[in-house]
């Protein structure tokens, strides 16, 4: 709806400057090496172990998160952004599971070949209040590997996650608070997690009433959740809960083991850790969570688990599942933290075209098209450059090579071509320009 009253009148000039919505930001050229470091080490480690690449929606039907993340949970009832259209609402994804399994039960997968590996890599949308390594707008690297039970995934998933982290230089927990951590419990599952529910119900009874009003409207309907209030006098209360670990039945306390002791095989420290209760509701047995303590309070770079019953809760058969996902944010971070981003800079273009005058500029044009055929990356000055000020220009991009147009060149169908580095430069027939500079560039 337009309210200005005159909309054929020229725009004025904003009140104040227009910006990415709070807690959302834009990734500029100069932080593209690094979310491609993080992108590529994430797609070879996925496909090292057999997963393929996903794209779901980023817009979903808001009841798809109700039924799979929990009507109770935190991202549900505050943080979603959700969209009315008419009858229908949708939601911008908190998280890329749900979408992951709606999409694998969409094609049909459970159907013709129901063991799936599968990653995405994307944003995600929170409504959370923004600080430090938690915005609104995030990406997530997550797998999902979706058909088994077998408790050798749970540990090839932590393996791969934990993996991702050391693959980019961020070492392995050292027992004093520095290094990666990687904090292992269990949710139990069916009758076990029931007696647990119960058992934490006759745990928070007595002290409800003094929990936050959160705390106390979810207490009915799932007091799991109670315990994973963030509220500091609500876990004061929670302080000696029960813990599901005690509770496992034979079956579930046997998967845990097995976990574990892949794990080792694989030779990976894990720390079992009562506390992590995961803020999603979907999740059966293995839960877990990779931690940089020195973060602080969000010192989580990774959660996951299993979730065995949510391809049957979205309407499938009922399949195990277990996954990942990890947060870009809080992993630039650490690797900040640790002094591992400087290395890191764009690639510049291979060659860049400098014109003697302006006669020549066409000819840069045309110069930077043919590199380009001959599979070189090519730039020209567009700024009006005078010729000192283009070679400043290129040494300052340090491109590698330097291409001159000069009239008397022009004249022999030739240009001059300079090894930036070794401070070489001759002169190249036009014709043999591409293949001269990828020569030089080769050597
Ligand atoms: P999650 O624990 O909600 O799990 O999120 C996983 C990771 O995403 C967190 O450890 C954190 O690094 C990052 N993250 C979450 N919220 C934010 C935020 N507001 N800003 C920046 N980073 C954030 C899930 O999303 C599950 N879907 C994981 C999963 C996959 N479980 C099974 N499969």
């Amino acid at each position: 709806m337009n309210a200005d009253p005159t909309p054929t009148a020229p725009p004025q000039s904003p009140a104040r400057p227009f910006r990415a919505p709070t807690g959302m930001r834009d990734v500029l050229p100069e932080q593209i090496p690094a979310w491609e470091r993080l992108e590529g080490t994430a797609r070879r480690l996925a496909h090292g172990c057999g997963y393929r690449e996903i794209r779901p929606a980023l817009l979903e039907e808001t009841r798809l998160f109700t039924r799979s993340v929990g009507e109770v949970t935190d991202i549900v009832q505050k943080e979603m952004f959700t969209l009315v259209r008419g009858d229908d609402s949708f939601s911008l994804r908190p998280e890329g599971t749900a979408g992951t399994v709606r999409a694998y039960l969409e094609a049909q997968y459970h159907k013709q070949a129901p063991f799936q590996k599968l990653y995405y890599i994307g944003p995600m949308f929170r409504y959370e209040r923004p600080q430090k390594g938690r915005e609104r707008m995030f990406t997530q690297f997550g797998v999902e590997c979706i058909g088994s039970t077998d408790p050798r995934l749970d540990a090839e998933a932590i393996d791969l996650a934990a993996g991702f982290f050391e693959a980019l230089g961020i070492p392995r927990a050292d027992g004093r608070g520095g290094g990666l951590e990687v904090r292992l419990n269990s949710m139990g599952d069916g009758a076990d997690r029931d007696r647990y529910r119960d058992a934490v119900r006759a745990f928070l009874l007595p002290t409800i009433a003094e929990h936050c009003e959160l705390c106390r409207s979810r207490f009915e309907k799932n007091p799991l959740r109670v315990l994973d209030c963030k509220n500091p006098r609500c876990q004061e209360l929670n302080a000696g809960a029960p813990r599901i670990l005690d509770f496992l039945s034979a079956e579930n306390r046997a998967h845990f083991d097995a976990v574990r002791a892949s794990l080792a095989d694989l030779g990976r420290d894990s720390r079992v850790d009562a506390g992590i209760v995961r803020g999603l509701d979907y999740y059966t047995r293995t839960v877990f969570e990779l931690h940089y303590p020195k973060l602080g309070a969000r010192s989580a770079l990774c959660g996951g688990g299993r979730y065995d019953h949510l391809v049957r809760d979205l309407g499938g058969p009922d399949l195990g599942a277990v996954g990942f996902a990890i947060g870009f944010t809080s992993t630039l971070l650490v690797l900040e933290e640790l002094g591992l981003l400087g290395e890191l800079a764009a690639k510049p273009a291979d060659v860049y075209v400098a014109a003697l005058d302006a006669a020549l500029a066409r000819e840069a044009l045309q110069v930077c098209a043919e590199l380009r055929r001959g599979g070189l990356s090519a730039v020209f000055d567009a700024e009006g450059r005078g010729l000192k000020s283009q070679f400043k220009q290129a040494d300052k991009g340090r491109h590698p090579l330097v291409v001159v147009l000069g009239p008397d060149e022009h004249a022999r169908g030739a240009v001059q071509l300079k090894h930036m580095a070794r401070g070489e430069q001759r002169e190249v027939p036009r014709g043999e320009l591409a293949a001269a500079a990828r020569a030089a560039l080769g050597s």
